[in-house]
């Protein structure tokens, strides 16, 4: 694999909601492979963002793959209504749903590709049975609810663990990391394995464009040797 494989999904939650369908044109044309698109509901997660409806908006604005990552209890009963939407990949957290294997299937069956996410404290333990079936294992590298956090450094032994486990069992799933990724911690969280870089702050900010900031990231990861 080399670093081109890597793909890169900016995170709108950081964005300007005011500009929203600019935003994500300006990602699409600075080479996002993927929009990631943060669901919280104030109880599995400290913070509320958007719903079906805006995801629904979004899919109206760019072709772009969307990848879309529930933060909500019992996301199961949303599935539905999130591929009405328009989703293209939907990640569900191992800690919010308990059947979690039917879960996914719900998923696969509607066309989709499905992940599966853990919190930083979780233990990788909690996916290895699930690992076989799904298109994205994500690993939580900030806990989960804002953007603009500071990278958990502890979180990428759990996603080189990950990556061998993948090797070891022969499972195609990506590796997508998410929280606090920038210029500075990506090149490490590649090494590790990571093969989808999920990025809010460090796309969307005041100091920079969209272009400037996606070109930066791309280039941090510009031969860096994947795990
Ligand atoms: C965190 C979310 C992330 C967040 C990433 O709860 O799941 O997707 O938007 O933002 P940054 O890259 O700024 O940490
Ligand atoms: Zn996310």
């Amino acid at each position: 694999m080399n670093h081109s494989t890597v793909k890169i999904a900016p995170s709108v939650l950081s964005a300007d909601f005011g500009r929203l369908g600019e935003q994500v044109t300006e990602a699409a044309r600075a080479g996002a492979d993927y929009l990631h698109l943060d669901v919280m509901d104030g109880h599995f997660v400290p913070n509320i963002t958007m719903g079906p409806v805006v995801v629904e908006g979004i899919r109206a604005a760019s072709d772009l793959p969307l990848n879309v990552h529930l933060m909500i209890d019992r996301p199961e009963r949303y599935i539905a209504d999130f591929v009405k939407a328009g989703a293209d990949h939907i990640i569900l957290h191992s800690e919010s749903c308990l059947h979690l294997h039917r879960a996914i299937h719900q998923v696969k069956e509607a066309g989709l590709q499905a992940g599966v996410a853990i919190n930083p404290s979780t233990p990788l333990a909690s996916l290895e049975e699930v690992l076989c079936y799904v298109d994205i294992a994500l690993i939580g590298t900030v806990n989960p609810g804002f953007s603009g956090q500071r990278m958990i450094p502890e979180t990428l032994d759990k996603v080189s663990r990950l990556r061998n486990l993948l090797s070891e069992r022969g499972y195609p799933a990506a590796v997508q990391v998410d929280g606090g990724i920038n210029p500075d911690t990506a090149p490490d969280a590649v090494r590790a394995g990571a093969t989808i870089l999920v990025a809010g702050a460090a796309v969307f900010n005041r100091t920079e464009s969209v272009d400037a900031a996606m070109r930066r990231l791309r280039r941090s990861i510009e031969g860096v040797e994947p795990g």
